[in-house]
C-alpha cells in the first residue's frame, strides 16, 4: 500500500482531559478509510490534530503526510499540500454567495478557465445550488450547505479530503445523496478518510475502518468485514 498519511501514537489532551490516548492509523493513497464511534470518542480532535487546528492542548506522536510531518503545519499550508477538510458544522460562509464560496475553495489556483469548468460541474451534481448561485451561503439548508462545503473543499484539488460527520442533522434522503458523493468523489480518484457516528453507512462505502471509542482505537480493519462482526453489529449498527 502506497501510504499518503501516517499516524502513530497520537496523543491529545486538552489539560487534564485525554481526548486521544496514543493511536495509530493509515491511510493508502486511492483508499477510503472511515474512522467511527460514539459522541465523544476523540474522532474530531484526530481530524484537527492532522490539518494542524488544534486549539491549545499538548499534543504526541506523529503525523506524517505524503512521508512529510506534520506537526508544524499551519493551516494555510494544508491546501497547497493537497489537504482539504469539511469541518464538523460544514463552516461555509454565510455572507457569501453560493458562487464566492466555490472561488473561495480554488484560491491557490489561477488556472481560470478551469476554475470555472469545475463550478459548473458541481452545479451539475447539486442542481440546487447552480439554482441559488448567487444567494448568501447562509440561506441554504443543512444539507445544502453540506454540498456546498464538499464542493468547495474539493475546488481546491486535493489528493486527501477529510470529513467530519457530514450526514449529522441530515435527512435521510440528504444523508443518501451524501454518500452517493463521497462514493463518487472516492471513484475519481481523490482519497477521503471519512470520521462518522453512521456507521452501517460509512462502512458500506469504505474500503477499511477503524474504531474509536474514549481516545481509543478499539477495532480496524476491511469494511466488509466489520459490517460483518458480531461486535461492531451490537455496538454501532444496532443490530
Ligand atoms: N476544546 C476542547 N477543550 C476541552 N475538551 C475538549 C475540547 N474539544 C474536545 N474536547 C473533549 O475531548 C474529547 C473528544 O472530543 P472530540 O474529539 O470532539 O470527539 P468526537 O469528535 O469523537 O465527538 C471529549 O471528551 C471532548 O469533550
Ligand atoms: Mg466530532
Amino acid at each position: 500500500m502506497d501510504t499518503i498519511l501516517k499516524i502513530q501514537g497520537l496523543k491529545v489532551a486538552y489539560g487534564g482531559i485525554k481526548a486521544v490516548k496514543g493511536i495509530d492509523l493509515e491511510v493508502g493513497k486511492g483508499e477510503l478509510v472511515t474512522l467511527i464511534g460514539a459522541n465523544g470518542a476523540g474522532k474530531t480532535t484526530t481530524l484537527k490534530a492532522i490539518t494542524g487546528t488544534l486549539p491549545p492542548c499538548s499534543l504526541e506522536g506523529i503525523i506524517a503526510y505524503k512521508g512529510e510531518s506534520l506537526k508544524t503545519t499551519k493551516s494555510f499550508e494544508m491546501v497547497q499540500r493537497k489537504l482539504a477538510m469539511v469541518p464538523e458544522g460544514r463552516g461555509v460562509f454565510t455572507r457569501m454567495t453560493i458562487e464566492e464560496n466555490l472561488l473561495m475553495g480554488a484560491y491557490t489556483r489561477n488556472d481560470k478557465a478551469a476554475i470555472a469548468q469545475d463550478i459548473e460541474k458541481w452545479f451539475t451534481v447539486f442542481p440546487r445550488l447552480k439554482e441559488r448561485a448567487s444567494q448568501l451561503a447562509g440561506t441554504l439548508s443543512g444539507g445544502e450547505q453540506q454540498m456546498l462545503a464538499m464542493a468547495r473543499a474539493l475546488m481546491s484539488h486535493p489528493e486527501l479530503l477529510l470529513l467530519d460527520e457530514p450526514s449529522m442533522g441530515l435527512s435521510p434522503i440528504m444523508v443518501e445523496k451524501i454518500f452517493e458523493v463521497i462514493r463518487d468523489v472516492h471513484k475519481q480518484g481523490i482519497t477521503i478518510l471519512l470520521v462518522e457516528q453512521n456507521a452501517k453507512l460509512s462502512l458500506q462505502a469504505a474500503d477499511r475502518g477503524y474504531v474509536m471509542d474514549s481516545g481509543a482505537i478499539i477495532m480496524s480493519g476491511n469494511a466488509d468485514d466489520m459490517l460483518h462482526d458480531p461486535r461492531v453489529k451490537a455496538a454501532y449498527l444496532g443490530e
